[in-house]
């Protein structure tokens, strides 16, 4: 739990795929909240928290089964406005007296209309404009009667109690999921119901700003941090803020592995080293890294030696740094939620991903996580409140084994170079034409084969490159951006002309899945 001085909200996760997406309709809405799995939430754990409001969100359980999670009865007993989401409203509904039954050809899955039953409540503020809403159901159970107190006020074909509340009470209950784009009027009830409970959207990036300058300052006190710095936008947005908030009690490690893009190491060092004046080890070990992939072809084994070198690297830089106590991550809020067992097993599991290889423990570090409470754009916001340059906070991603994996088979140095060249020109005629921003990622790779090709007299065998640009929303799934004909000509041109060592160049149009981004 962390502690902040905003009025928080609590979502009480039942392990839905989409419990995220609430909470960053929330954020949007100014309002601090937390994710808890269902399984952590006793009656001390609300007391401590003190939400000023609680939404249950959906979840795959059945409460009709025994074992179904269930939060304290006393969540009830607090005095704050409720909302229950799906599942959410059934466990409310079946906690409070109501009944929730599973009968043939109740089920309602996708799509669905909801009407009004007369009543109004706060709650639908701008909703039925049009007599119906669309919205999101996805429920096998259903709810067939509601609790004392509690009136319906909206209904679907196969859901006859859709919107439910005891508005006394401020407990409010939908079957659907308002906060999917399925249900276009969703983020309206969250609006609504925030109100309700007296949010009043206090929650910005330059008050989070201040508190996380805070924090930081009073869990390293006056002891050393070090950073591993890759010169993406969150270990870049962490190392600012903890510099903000210790100076020069920060020590930054760039571990250069020669895999970087053109000028991109010497941008990165300017960048922190001049701009921040943030103390900043480079440790240039592009000779160690490419003499270990030299000969190696298989993209899992490629990872596999930049993950372990790079651990090592760093650890012998780290261990330079005198009385470093704490290693700062950038560690992101989808990297934080704990996954819910809803089989009554053990509780909970937290992704590690973003740990580097378990260097924390090794070297007996802790760990600083400034940004552990936000979400990808909250991340950039943060990094444009503390004056990060727009085009910086506004790169496309990199991958952490850089050119390594857009160089399918070996790896030389030569073919690093004309790809570092390549892709320069690409990203160069991609500005150019003002679409860097509508696409998610873009770059060049450069394939293992030679073609044949003439250029003024003479016959050329060259390598031949393949252009990549997606659009995305996360890099679960990816389309190819649909660049013009014209474009695509222009660009091979510039490439060809420019970059000695390519004749030929090809644009991948395979989406994901079944492709995958990266080509390796
Ligand atoms: P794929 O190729 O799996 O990539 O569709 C999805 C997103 O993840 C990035 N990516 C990586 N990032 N280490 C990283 O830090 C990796 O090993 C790695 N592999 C892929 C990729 O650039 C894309 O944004």
């Amino acid at each position: 739990m962390s502690s902040t001085p905003y009025d928080r909200l609590l979502i009480i996760d039942f392990g839905s795929q989409v419990t995220q997406l609430i909470a960053r309709c929330l954020r949007e809405l100014g309002v601090y909240c937390e994710i808890h799995p269902c399984q952590t939430i006793t009656e001390d754990f609300l007391a401590d928290f003190a939400p000023k409001a609680v939404i249950f969100s959906g979840g795959p359980a059945s409460v009709i089964e025994a074992g179904a999670p269930r939060p304290p009865k006393g969540v009830f007993d607090l005095g704050v406005p409720i909302l229950g989401i799906c599942y959410g409203q059934q466990v409310m509904m079946q906690m409070l007296g109501g009944r929730v039954t599973r009968e043939h050809g109740t089920a309602e899955f996708g799509r669905a209309y909801v009407t009004p039953t007369g009543d109004r409540i706060d709650l639908l503020n701008g909703w039925f404009q049009d007599v119906r809403e669309q919205v999101w159901m996805s429920h096998g159970d259903h709810v067939s009667a509601i609790p004392p107190g509690f009136k319906v006020y909206g209904t679907s074909p196969n859901a006859p109690y859709a919107i439910t509340a005891d508005p006394g009470q401020h407990f409010y209950a939908v079957q659907f999921h308002p906060e999917v784009h399925h249900t276009p009027n969703g983020r309206t009830l969250y609006k609504n119901f925030v109100r309700l409970a007296g949010f009043t959207g206090d929650w910005t990036m330059g008050a989070y700003r201040q508190e996380a300058i805070r924090n930081i300052r009073a869990q390293v006190g006056d002891q050393r941090v070090i950073c591993a710095l890759s010169g993406g936008v969150d270990s870049s947005v962490a190392a600012v803020l903890i510099h903000q908030a210790i100076g020069a009690q920060l020590t930054c490690v760039f571990v250069d592995h020669g895999l970087m893009r053109l000028n991109e190491a010497e941008e990165v060092v300017s960048m922190f080293r001049e701009h921040y004046n943030i103390p900043l080890i480079h440790a240039d070990e592009a000779e160690r890294f490419l003499s270990a992939l030299d000969g190696v072809s298989d993209p899992e084994t490629k990872r596999k030696i930049i993950g372990k070198l790079f651990i090592d690297v760093f650890q012998a830089h780290a261990d330079g740094i005198a009385g470093a106590a704490f290693l700062a991550q950038g560690t992101l809020y989808p990297d934080v939620i704990e996954s819910v067992s809803t089989s009554g097993g053990p509780s909970a599991t937290i992704k590690s991903h973003h740990n580097v290889g378990g260097l924390p423990e090794k070297m007996g570090l802790r760990l600083v996580e400034p940004l552990r409470d936000l979400f990808k754009d909250e991340v950039r916001a943060l990094g444009r409140e503390l004056g990060l340059p727009a085009g910086f906070i506004g790169r496309h991603p990199f991958p952490g084994p850089g050119l390594a994996i857009r160089c399918p088979g070996e790896i030389t140095r030569e073919k690093l170079d004309i790809l570092r060249r390549a892709d320069a020109v690409y990203i160069d005629q991609i500005r150019k034409h003002g679409l860097y921003d509508r696409i998610w990622q873009a770059f060049a790779t450069i394939l293992p084969v030679r073609t044949v090709g003439v250029m003024g007299d003479g016959r050329t065998y060259d390598y031949a490159c393949a252009l990549r640009a997606v659009t995305s929303v996360d890099g679960m799934t990816a389309d190819y951006y649909p660049f013009s004909h014209a474009f695509l000509g222009e660009t091979a041109a510039r490439l060809i002309n420019e970059v000695p060592g390519i004749n030929r160049v090809t644009y991948d149009i395979t989406s994901k899945p079944p492709g995958t981004i990266e080509w390796e």
